[in-house]
Order: structure tokens, then sequence, then C-alpha cells
């Protein structure tokens, strides 16, 4: 059985204050990479896991991006995919759910660090993979709990279809009138930490996202990412990519999540798809990828 991990991408992300405990409250607006099968061209748009059952519980990593991940339960940094089944099963058992040994696989082809969400979304990959393969129920709000515990993204990465976030992530409503996007995806290549770029975002006086009239091209356009000032400081690649993106005709060209990713949205797949093929080519050391983001329905 396996499980589609898609790239989330923060179209608009407004940071607007800070909780006691250091975490940010923000205003965001996401969608996901459509499943590979839809992808358009160059590398796949998202993570791919599978889940066999075993006689005893394994984990193991391929793909371009594999190799910068430890499978090994007792690394400092354990994945998110080994917490989030251990989380899981945990929960099922006090309720006296099976949740047997099970290998799980996971194709690591997004790249680590990059603001599109990709162990976040392996975690939820995990919590969905599971709950279908142990044959399990669990209540929507326990599930979007334990995403929480594993990350602010986490439970957004569980729904993985258009949608506004708020307070950390986690207040989430869905939208139900986003189209499908053509879009580039592109990255130095350059891993960011997300807390040193929250450690250098200032929130005074960040306005919320205003109410969306419905013209998405207007709505996003008027919109930021507020990440973006402090990510650019730190990672000096930034200010090249969005410069090379949008002289493809994107759009809209902005910067997802923490970064480094930069996205270009555009009018059609097969202008998306040159324009990843030509970036690719000015700078074959980045990764570039031509995708859809899934609609709304
Ligand atoms: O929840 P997660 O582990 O993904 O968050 C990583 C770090 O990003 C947090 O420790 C925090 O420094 C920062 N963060 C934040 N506000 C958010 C989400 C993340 O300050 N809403």
């Amino acid at each position: 059985m396996t499980e589609f991990a898609p790239a989330k991408i923060n179209l608009a992300l407004h940071a607007v204050g800070q909780r006691a405990d250091g975490y940010h409250l923000l205003d965001s607006i996401v969608t996901f990479t459509a499943d590979a099968d839809d992808a358009t061209a160059g590398a796949p748009a998202g993570d791919r896991l599978g889940f066999t059952l075993s006689k005893k519980d394994a984990f193991s990593i391929s793909g371009r991006f594999g190799e910068g991940l430890s499978p090994d339960p007792d690394a400092a940094q354990q994945n998110l995919v080994l917490k989030a089944r251990d989380i899981l099963r945990i929960a099922l058992d006090a309720k006296g759910i099976a949740a047997p040994p099970v290998a799980i696989h996971l194709q690591k082809n997004l790249p680590i660090a990059s603001g599109i969400g990709g162990g976040s979304a392996d975690a939820a990959a995990t919590l969905r993979g599971l709950l279908r393969l142990w044959d399990a129920q669990i209540s929507e709000p326990e599930l979007s709990a334990l995403a929480l515990s594993l990350g602010a993204d986490v439970p957004m990465c569980l729904k993985s279809r258009p949608l506004a976030a708020r307070g950390i992530g986690e207040d989430i409503t869905m939208l139900d009138t986003m189209p499908s996007f053509a879009i580039v995806l592109g990255n130095p290549l350059r891993g960011v930490s997300t807390p040193d770029i929250f450690r250098r975002l200032t929130t005074k006086n960040n306005p919320a996202i205003p109410a969306l009239t419905g013209d998405w091209q207007a709505d996003l356009s008027a919109l930021r990412n507020d990440l973006e000032p402090p990510a650019r400081s730190l990672v000096s690649e930034i200010g090249e990519l969005s410069e090379l993106i949008a002289a493809e005709g994107a759009w809209l060209a902005r910067m997802s999540g923490s970064g480094a990713t930069y996205f270009g949205l555009f009018e059609t797949s097969a202008k998306a798809v040159n324009a990843a093929n030509d970036l690719q080519s000015k700078r074959p050391d980045w990764y570039f990828t031509a995708a859809r983001t899934i609609g709304a329905k």
C-alpha cells in the first residue's frame, strides 16, 4: 500500500503575532501538489511512502534526497515517519486496537528543509497510510491533535487540499473554490533552518489576510510571505532564484514557508514545463520541477 506525500505550498504567509511559548501566529493560504501521475515535468513533486505488514518494524529510505536522512530510530534527529508511527501506535494501543509491526519505505523526492513541508507531509502520509494498513479508526479531533504534536504543519498536510491555516497552522478552513494551478518549484539546495528564520522575523504591524474575492490571481498577488525577507538575508541564492522564476513569465512568484523553495504560478502546464526545463538548463545544480497543484474539488 502506498501514500503520496505532496509538497505543501504557502501561496501566502502572513505572520501576525507571537504566542507566549514563542510560536508565531500565522495567516496562510496553502495548497498542495497533485499526485505525481499528474506531474508534468522534472522530478516528482512529492514523496512516496510504502507500508507492508512485516515480522518486525523496519524503515528504509531511497530517492534523490534520501541520503540527507537517517533511517536509524536512534538517530539524534529521529525521522518524523518513525515518530508518527510510534505516537499512532500508542494511541491505538490505548484503545485496544491492534497496530502490528510494519515495514515502511520512504522515497524522498523533495529537498530536505526546503519550506515545502516534506517532513510534515511524510508524517501526515504515515498517519493516513498506517490507519489504512491497520484498518483502524480514530476520531478527527484526536488525529489532528496527534498530527499537531508532530509539528505545526502536520495537521494541514493531513488534508492535502487547498486551505487557509491560522493559529500556528492548526486552525484550518478548507478553501473549496481554489482551482488547480500550473506551478514550478525551484530550490537552490541549501537547507534552511525554520527556527533560524522565525528568530529573525518581526511581526509588528503585519496585517492579516483580507477577505478573498474569488479572483485568485488578484487576491494572491496582493498578499506576501513575511518569512521571505529574513530568508533572503540568510540565503543569498533566493534573490537570484526569484528573479529567474519571475523572468520565465510566472503570474505569481513567491517563497514558500521558511524557504528556500520559490514557486512560480503559470497560466498553463505547457508554460510551466517550458519554464522548469529552461531553469534547469540555466542552473543544472539546483532543483526544479513543474507540477499541478490539487484543485479543491
Ligand atoms: O512545529 P515545527 O517543529 O514544524 O516548528 C519548527 C520551528 O519553527 C518551531 O520550533 C518554531 O521555532 C518555528 N515556528 C514558529 N511558528 C510557527 C511554526 C513554527 O515560530 N507557527
